[in-house]
Formats: structure tokens, sequence, C-alpha cells
């Protein structure tokens, strides 16, 4: 059963109530688990044989899953499934309303300012707003208050010039809201939790190519589209954050690098921008950064979610807890496209979430 193959993947699917057929509504059912990949969710059906669970198709519901045992139930889906208040995705789907929803809570952000613009004299006036903010605090990041995959994020904004030219991105992308953020400085993690415990953790660095003294740096990012299109993933868009990037250091996708260096495509972070990951050890994970996300977890209202946090050192006990969060995701996935990450990696993340949901006492042996 493990090894049915299953369709792709949709970031917002829809969920059905348990047991039932898949609703018309995109209203997600607040009992349910959330799982992107596919192939991760075949890990949740092999996690269940595993644990003693019982797992079947349901006759109603189209890939749809029932996990159940000890008095418990849970639909794995394909697509996306929630445990996830509907309310609490609609808020951590906006980046602005979710750094209100921290704010309250005392969960530490960057500096931000947030403005609308519409019309041609509203973003006229969002313009002298942005500049005036960001005037004392560049480097600072530009991006839509929604989307994923870093679309219509702008980092490594340094002067006005820049910062003009990424409202324009925006406004030519149709944004209407977007935030102008201070930009955070450190190793950037994606911190999953599930239940007020970490499940998973992993350091994330921009997308980078080497250099062969021939190849020019277009081919190069080429090249990795077959790997990636063999982990299901699509080819890194060579795009205005790549050129932008290669410009301020001088370079262009013609460029050939010498070869053995190293050159990072862009200054935001994404899986879509070809990020490289890489785990960390779930106990090198300081008590005071493990109750940090137990909080934050808390104050996003949501049971699954996965953190974007910037610190020095996450492993450091004196500093762990003191970085700053960027940005939650109500339907986090471990991806595929990290080096290193064996099915057994996710096999054991997702052990870990079912035996927290079905109260058994597996979670902390089996998490990696
Ligand atoms: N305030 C910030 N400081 C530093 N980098 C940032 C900041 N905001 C966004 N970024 C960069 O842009 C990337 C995408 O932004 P994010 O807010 O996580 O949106 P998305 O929903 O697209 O992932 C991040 O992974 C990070 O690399
Ligand atoms: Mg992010």
């Amino acid at each position: 059963m493990t090894d049915r193959p299953v369709p792709p993947s949709t970031r917002h699917g829809r969920v059905a109530p348990l047991g039932s057929p898949l609703p018309a509504s995109d209203v997600f059912h607040p009992d349910q688990i959330a799982v992107t990949a596919n192939r991760f969710a075949n890990q949740y059906l092999a996690a269940a044989a595993r644990l003693g669970l019982e797992a079947a198709p349901t006759p109603e519901a189209a890939r749809t899953w029932m996990i159940s045992g000890h008095g418990r139930r849970l639909a794995v889906r394909a697509a996306v499934l929630g445990c996830n208040n509907p309310l609490a995705i609609r808020t951590a789907a906006d980046k602005y309303l979710t750094h209100l929803r921290l704010a309250c809570h005392d969960i530490a952000m960057p500096a931000y300012t947030c403005l609308h613009a519409g019309s041609r004299r509203q973003w006229d006036a969002a313009m002298a707003k942005a500049c005036h903010w960001a005037r004392d605090r560049y480097p600072v990041v530009v991006k839509s208050t929604t989307g994923s995959g870093a679309q219509n994020v702008h980092a490594d904004i340094d002067d006005e010039e820049a910062l003009s030219s990424a409202l324009r991105a925006l406004r030519v992308a149709r944004v209407g809201r977007f935030l102008v953020e201070s930009q955070q400085r450190g190793t950037l993690y994606r911190v999953t939790v599930f239940d007020g415990g970490v499940v998973r953790a992993f350091a994330k660095f921009p997308g980078a190519v080497i250099g062969d003294g021939r190849a020019t740096i277009r081919e190069l990012v080429r090249a990795t589209g077959a790997r990636r299109r063999a982990c299901g993933l699509s080819p890194i868009p060579l795009g205005r954050q790549v050129v932008r990037h290669l410009q301020k250091r001088g370079l262009e996708l013609q460029s050939v690098l010498p070869a053995g260096t190293r050159q990072t495509l862009t200054a935001e972070i994404s899986g879509r921008l070809g990020c490289r990951r890489e785990p960390v050890a779930s106990d090198a994970l300081p008590d005071a950064a493990r109750a940090l996300f137990r909080r934050a977890a808390r104050a996003s209202g949501l049971r699954w979610t996965g953190f974007d946090y910037f610190c020095e050192d996450i492993t450091d006990p004196a500093s762990a807890h003191l970085g700053t969060f960027i940005e939650l995701n109500s339907a986090p996935t471990p991806n595929e496209f990290v080096p290193g990450m064996t099915r057994t990696d996710y096999l054991a993340v997702a052990t870990t979430v079912l035996a927290r949901y079905f109260g058994l006492d597996h979670a902390e042996r089996v998490a990696t």
C-alpha cells in the first residue's frame, strides 16, 4: 500500500470531513492533519503500520485514507490535509495578519510597515512612505502580504533606487498590499511543530551553483533541472530575483564562473529557488528554543505549523531563543530535495506526528 502511486499535490487542496466525500467548499476540517507532499502522504501509511494503527482507503473520498486506532480517526489525503483551524490558516496565509497575531503574544518579528496601493496616486504615496520608513533601516525586504515560494519577495534592498525598482515589480505583479521589513541577519531555519512539539528543524541556505571554468551560470542552473524534476520539483526560474542578485555582484547569466567557485543565485531563500537544507539533529535544539516554538505555535493557533525563523545558531543554548520569526506556514512539508534525506527520515517524521496525534509514546524515540 505504501507504494501506491499518488497524483501530484496541490498546496491549497481541499479536505473532507472525516469519512465523507470531499465538499465543494474550501473549508478545512479542524480535525485532520496537514500533509502537502504525496510521497510524504505515503510515509504516513507506512508509519501507521509501524505504530499498529489501521489504515484503509475511504470509499467516499478520492485519494483519502483513514487511519484509526485508540478511539481516534485521522484522514490522510494525498493533496492537502488539515488539522488546523480554518481561521488560523487564513491568518497564516497573510503575512501582515500573522505579524499582528504574533505581536499580540509577544513573539519577536522584524520591524515592518504595511502599505496599501492600488491607484497611481496610492502607489506614489506608498513609494514615498516606504522610502521614508526604510531611510535608516537598510537593508530591507519588500514582500507581498500573501503568496509563497518567495514569489513577490525582494530581499537585499539597500538603497532608494533598489526600493523603487522592487515596488515597481510589485506594481507590475498587481500586488495591492505589501510589507517593508528590516532584513534579518543570521541563519534562516525552518522549524516544524506539531501539537507544541518540534518535529523537525533544518537550516536553509540560498540556492547556488559551482563553476567549472566552462559553463555559463545559465547552463549550470539548467543542469540542476533534471535532478530537481526527479524530485518532483520545477526548475529554478531564471527571473528577476536571480538576474538582480547576479548584477549586484558584477555577474550575468552568461558569465562563466571559475572552476570550483560557488555562486549564490538569490538573496531570497526558498525551495522554489533551489535552496539547500541542512537538517538540525533533534537533540541539538536547546530547551529554551523548544519552549519558544511551543509558545509561538500556541500563538499561531495552528496545531501543525512550519516557522521561518532567523537566529545566529539554533543549537546555541545562549541565543537560540533570541531570534526572529519572519513567517509561518499552515501546511508545511519536509521537502524531498534535501541531500541525504532518506525515506527513513520522512518515515520518522510521519511516525512522530501520528504518535502524538494518537497519544502514543513513540514520539520522542522516533524523532530525527
Ligand atoms: N525580514 C526578512 N529578513 C531576511 N530575509 C527575509 C525576510 N523576509 C523574507 N526574507 C527572505 O525571503 C524568503 C521568502 O520570504 P517569506 O516571508 O518566507 O515568504 P514565502 O511565503 O514566500 O516563503 C525567506 O525565506 C527569506 O529568505
Ligand atoms: Mg517562507
